[in-house]
């Protein structure tokens, strides 16, 4: 089989790329994005992400009770959220919880700020309680490939203050492992680097994530047996997943 020819820019797109302020969004090809769903239809996230979302959301029973409150984000919305929040709320507040444009996971429609339904919902800060159907998603969502990504205990290592409402979408064995482990995204490269993990999965099958670093401009692989991914890191490699035993 012909090996895979892996470009050096390919590592700042995928599922997996880690957006922060020392990791800016590479600019390209904008993601495919879809409603989250048929009430919202200004709401939108990559296609995969939205899926997931929407079968998450579900399996609470959360379709009144949680509200999409903000998806993807163009470069210009971000920085006209963070001009405004400047403005009314000042420079210290929006460092905490505005991204900097260019720096948003917002920009690539794999975040999505959510809220519980009540009046008046707050667009920077929304209520997503740990009760109900809020509390009952939040448990559900690594299943569901999606992590509360800035928790107080990891402020100083992704540069935002908690956000309990706000999720990003990484697939299940990402999820799960990160969970499992107590690690921030910005912790899983440090933490694949040790040795490739094994992530066991509720289908019963195993996941094997492995990180490879790509030095130079082309990296060449030989492809996998069985289904596999890879996704860029936005830290200058790869990941690769490998789904092992029977679908
Ligand atoms: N609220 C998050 C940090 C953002 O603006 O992307
Ligand atoms: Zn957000």
């Amino acid at each position: 089989m012909r090996p895979l020819r892996l470009r050096r820019e390919q590592t700042c797109q995928g599922p997996l790329v880690l957006i922060d302020r020392a990791h800016p969004l590479q600019e390209g090809a904008p993601p495919e994005l879809v409603p989250v769903d048929r009430l919202h239809p200004q709401v939108l996230l990559e296609r995969r992400a939205a899926r997931l979302l929407a079968a998450c959301i579900r399996s609470v029973e959360g379709g009144r009770a949680i509200v999409p409150v903000s998806g993807w984000r163009s470069r210009a919305e971000q920085q006209a959220i963070w001009d405004d929040t400047r403005a009314r709320e000042g420079d210290a507040f929006t460092r905490q919880y505005v991204a900097l444009p260019g720096c948003s996971e917002h920009q690539t429609g794999l975040a999505i700020d959510l809220g519980e339904d009540v009046p008046d919902l707050d667009f920077i800060r929304p209520s997503f309680p740990d009760s109900g159907a809020c509390g009952a998603f939040r448990r559900a969502a690594a299943r569901y490939g999606f992590l509360q990504r800035y928790c107080r205990e990891k402020e100083a290592l992704t540069g935002i203050a908690a956000e309990p409402w706000h999720f990003r979408y990484v697939g299940a064995p990402h999820a799960q492992l990160m969970e499992e482990h107590g690690l921030c995204l910005e912790e899983y490269v440090p933490f694949l680097e040790v040795s490739p993990r094994l992530c066991r999965l509720g289908s019963g099958r195993t996941a094997r994530v492995s990180r490879l670093p790509c030095p130079s401009a082309v990296l060449e692989l030989e492809p996998p047996a069985g289904y596999w991914q890879l996704s860029g890191d936005n830290c200058g490699g790869f990941i690769l997943t490998v789904w092992e035993g029977e679908p």
